[in-house]
This record gives structure tokens, sequence and C-alpha cells, in this order.
């Protein structure tokens, strides 16, 4: 018997393979289930004591040079050790979760889906501006504070750069570089300087939209606004403006939709009211026109800007708005 494993362990000493089937025909032999070495244990169990203190090594040594050598021709062959004939193919499959569009990518892509089809080409532009393009040719005048409106992380000082507190930086590259008839939305990422909460974040997203042409009217503000009200929150949606100020649009009006919950009658998403803010809107400054080499006695216009995820939560009613950053599974999964 000794001689039988010696002859063996010189076998798998030698052994050579360069295809998946001779280390198949290997691993069968040595290390499988019905292999050679398993055998020879169960005949090592008749064998008279004295024999044994020389075979016990010997019949593990091959034990442990098969599985090593069978390592090494896969490896050397490239292929894993597990053979297919331990796996199962007929065990159902591990899936992996499937991914989901972020709900803020959602409504994004839905407000643009309802812009394009009035005409509105999607304008993008940098996170990172100059005071000019955020602030003052938006009509902000230097120390005013209506910048404080806007809490600004600010980066640099001479020349000013920060990170964008609006998308209108997008609306004054914009009219810079091309002349009116202008119908573009501009939606982006924003940063504000806040403390983060349920209802405010240091970073969010908007679209914001500007027309610019002859005889743009705030008729063709309301309309515009009205059309896309009935399109995001359904057709029997009511909206109401508001007057409220921005330094670049005069007059202004903050835009309101009748509560698509209740209908109007008052709940706990529109406060008891019946309405809900989506919007601010306005018509463009003739300064913010003046300021990007546009003839305000010529043209005007009209722009408007809405949050991405205020119109999310309240199509969703949700209600914590640190949900859409923290990239838990458990809510993405839900969209
Ligand atoms: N830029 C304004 C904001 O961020 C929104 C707005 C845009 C208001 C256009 C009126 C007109 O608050």
């Amino acid at each position: 018997m000794l001689d039988k494993v010696k002859s063996f362990i010189s076998e798998v000493e030698n052994a050579t393979a360069n295809t998946e089937e001779e280390i198949e025909s290997f691993r069968l032999k040595f290390v499988g289930r019905n292999n050679v070495v398993n055998e020879l244990f169960e005949q090592f169990k008749q064998v008279p004591s004295e024999q044994k203190r020389e075979l016990g090594p010997a019949l593990n040594k091959l034990k442990n040079l098969a599985q090593t050598k069978l390592k090494e021709l896969s490896e050397s062959v490239g292929f894993s050790s597990t053979s297919s004939a331990e796996v199962d193919v007929t065990l159902p499959g591990a899936f992996g979760s499937e991914g989901s569009i972020h709900p803020i990518s959602q409504t994004r892509s839905r407000i643009i889906e309802i812009f394009e089809r009035q005409g509105f080409n999607v304008e993008d532009g940098p996170e990172i501006d100059n005071d000019w393009n955020n602030f003052t040719a938006l009509n902000f005048p230097e120390n005013h504070p209506a910048r404080e409106m806007q809490d600004t992380y600010f980066i640099e000082k001479n020349p000013d750069m920060l990170l964008r507190t609006h998308t209108s930086n997008v609306q004054i590259r914009l009219m810079n570089k091309k002349k009116p008839p202008i119908r573009a939305i501009m939606p982006g990422r924003v940063f504000r300087n806040e403390a983060i909460s349920a209802r405010a974040h240091c970073f969010f997203h908007q679209v914001e939209g500007l027309v610019v042409g002859e005889n743009i009217s705030f008729k063709d503000l309301k309309n515009t606004l009205y059309h896309f009200s009935k399109e995001m929150f359904g057709k029997q949606t009511k909206i109401r403006l508001r007057p409220s100020y921005f330094p670049f649009t005069e007059p202004s009006a903050e835009i309101d939709i009748s509560c698509f919950i209740c209908g109007g009658s008052g709940c706990k998403i529109c406060k008891q009211t019946g309405w809900v803010e989506i919007a601010g809107s306005g018509m463009v400054d003739p300064n913010v026109l003046e300021n990007c080499g546009i003839d305000s006695t010529k043209y005007s216009g009209f722009a408007f800007g809405m949050g991405i995820e205020r119109v999310t939560m309240l199509k969703y009613q949700l209600d914590d708005l640190r949900l859409f950053s923290e990239n838990d599974v458990r809510f993405l999964k839900q969209f």
C-alpha cells in the first residue's frame, strides 16, 4: 500500500494540464468526491498499526499535495478550482437589486419635458461663478440687503467667486451670448449657507425659466405657469399670483397652486390655506436686460424659478428634505 501511495505522490507531483478537461480529470481522480486518496484512507483503517506510522504521514502528504496541485494547475490555466461540476445550475440566481432613478432626477425630467413641449431650450451653466453673474448683473446693488436673502458661500475675494445661490447666473450668461428671442429653462444645483434641517439644506436644485422677446407680457408669464401647473399637478389645478419682491424682476409674483391634496378645502400639506407656493416669478427688470446688452425699450421678458425638491416633496407628500441626499435605499427604492 505504501508503494501505491508513493506512486500517486509522484503522479501528482508530475501532473500537468493544459485544458479545463485535463484539470477536471485530475480533480476527479485526486480531489473529487470518490477520489483515490479517500479510498486509501478507507483502506488505511484496516492496516496493522505498525504500518500506520509510516503510511499515515504519506497519505496526508498525498492529500495536501493533490489540493495544492489542483490550485496550481487551475491558476496556470486560468480557471478557478471550483469546477462546473460543483455548481448547481438549477439553483435560483442571486439577483443584484435593481437601481431606480432618483426622485429629484425624475421630477427634473418631468419639468424639462413639460417646458420642452412649450418650445423651451435647456441651458446649462457653472455651479461656481463670479459675483457679477450671480448678483450684480441681476440688479442686486452692492451692499444691498437683498443679497442677504440668499446666504452665500464665497470662495474667493477679488475677483469675487462664489457657489451660485440660484440658477439665475445662467440667465445672465445666456443673454450675453444669445440675443432675443430667448425661451429657455435652466435646471441645476444651487448652494446656500443654511443650517440643514427638514425644511432647508445647504444645496438643492432649481429650474429657472427665461423668456425674452418683443411684446412679452405678464399674460405670457401667467399662461406659461398655468399650463405647467396643470401638466405637473393635474388638470383641475388653479393658480394664484401673489405680489412679491426679487431684485431682478419688476413686478414680481409668487406663484401658488390650489392644493392638489384637498382640492382647496384645507389640509396639512397646504396648512389649511388651500394653496401651496411653487415658484417665484416676474417681469425681467429692464436693468437686467441692459446689463446684458439687450435693448429694454425694444424687448421685454419674464422669468421664473422653482425648487425641484419642493415640487417633489409636494408631489409625493414628503416632509423631510434631507431624505433626498442621504442615499438610503429604503427611501430611494420607493420611486
Ligand atoms: N432666483 C430666484 C430664487 O432663487 C427665483 C426666481 C427666478 C424668482 C426668476 C423670480 C424670477 O429665489
